[in-house]
């Protein structure tokens, strides 16, 4: 067990003591939780061996899914790529720093133990002022994957962090709640087409304004296609929580008529149900408890809310989470993704 500092900083007047105690620790091969604007990562030193090793121990994670640099200015990432194409500058110019994950050829400085063994490298540039602060501070390239035991939901808020990596980490620092609420997108600019891994804060439809020929890996949505997904950590099962959850697609009116009758049969039975709905359906759930995911009318509220309504599940052991669907256009596909996995595709059709 390690003896875990956790550290509170205040986003908006950030204690810069704090942050210069932590990039130490993060340079001399530390591990040190920080919050993002997406999710909480869990950093190492990409240049330290070991300390990428405790990243993969502390997370339990798989060693072949490669971990995302995290970096705070551009000269970092011509340290990490000898290859900045047209595409990757103009996304550059526009998204960062922001929830944009972009994957570059690697430079032979980028160690094999964070890619994975991929000769490619995964880069993003945070806009949270707290991880901005740190990166900037450490002044190293960072691999930070979401700082959640892997498989579990990724972590929102500093709470969550703690019940997973407490005593696992040299350093958390809590700085409130993520404002993203998903993980970054991730593209690769280098294929034919070009091609979103993972869909995420900023979507198809926002990256199509500037750029041609762009589509979603086809393999994103549905664990078991027979196609392999080309970000490796795409194939997992993930996110989920402890009680079984179930995602009701369809007929909008058949959907919270399915939920309802699910509800009422599962507490008939004794088990414990949450139900994931979005705040204009509240009203027609009789059984269970609610999860006001936000307004149909704001799927940013909405995406922010994911997380959190999985971690609630398992905080309130419920033996069965209800979920409905939302459109897969624009962050929808994101939530979808999310939900869909969190699954692991367990998804009940409403169709007539
Ligand atoms: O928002 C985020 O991206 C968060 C915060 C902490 O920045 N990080 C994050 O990291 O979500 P992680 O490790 O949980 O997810 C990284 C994803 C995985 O699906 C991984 O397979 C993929 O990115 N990835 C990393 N390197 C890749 C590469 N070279 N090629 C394809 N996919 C890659
Ligand atoms: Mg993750």
């Amino acid at each position: 067990m390690k003896d875990t500092k956790i550290f509170t900083i205040d986003k908006k007047n950030i204690d810069f003591s704090k942050i210069e105690e932590a990039a130490e620790i993060l340079n001399k091969g530390g591990s040190v939780v920080f919050p993002t604007e997406t999710v909480y990562g869990l950093g190492g030193n990409i240049y330290i061996a070991n300390a990428v090793k405790e990243i993969y121990k502390a997370k339990g994670r798989p060693s072949d899914n490669p971990l995302i640099v995290h970096i705070w200015n551009i000269d970092q990432l011509k340290e990490l790529t000898e290859e900045i194409s047209e595409v990757a500058q103009l996304l550059i110019d526009k998204y960062w720093p922001g929830p944009l994950t972009i994957i570059f050829k690697k430079s032979s400085n980028v160690p094999e133990s964070i890619t994975g063994g991929l000769d490619t490298v995964a880069v993003r540039m945070p806009q949270d002022p707290i991880a901005l602060a740190l990166l900037e501070k450490s002044d190293v390239p960072v691999a930070a994957p979401s700082a959640n035991t892997s498989g579990k939901p990724s972590p929102t808020q500093g709470k969550h962090v703690v019940e997973d990596l407490d005593g696992k980490v040299d350093v958390i620092i809590d700085g409130g709640d993520c404002k993203v609420g998903l993980e970054s997108t991730v593209i690769d600019v280098y294929s034919n087409p070009i091609m979103i891994l993972r869909p995420g804060g900023i979507t198809l439809e926002d990256i199509l304004k500037d750029v041609e020929n762009v589509v979603y890996d086809p393999s994103l949505m549905y664990l078991d296609k027979g196609i392999a997904p080309r970000s490796p950590g795409q194939k997992y099962k993930h996110y989920s929580p402890k009680g079984k959850l179930v995602v009701f697609k369809g007929l909008e009116d058949r959907v919270k008529e399915e939920i309802n009758k699910e509800g009422e049969r599962l507490t008939k039975e004794g088990k414990k149900v949450l139900i994931l709905t979005i705040k204009e359906n509240i009203k027609y759930y009789s059984k269970g408890i609610i999860f006001n995911l936000g307004s149909i009318k704001d799927y940013e509220t909405i995406s922010s809310n994911i997380f959190k309504a999985l971690r609630k599940a398992d905080e309130l052991n419920v033996d069965y989470i209800l979920s409905e669907s939302f459109s897969e256009k624009g962050l929808g596909k994101a939530i979808m993704n999310r939900l869909i996995k969190a699954s692991g595709g367990n998804i009940k059709r409403c169709d007539n």
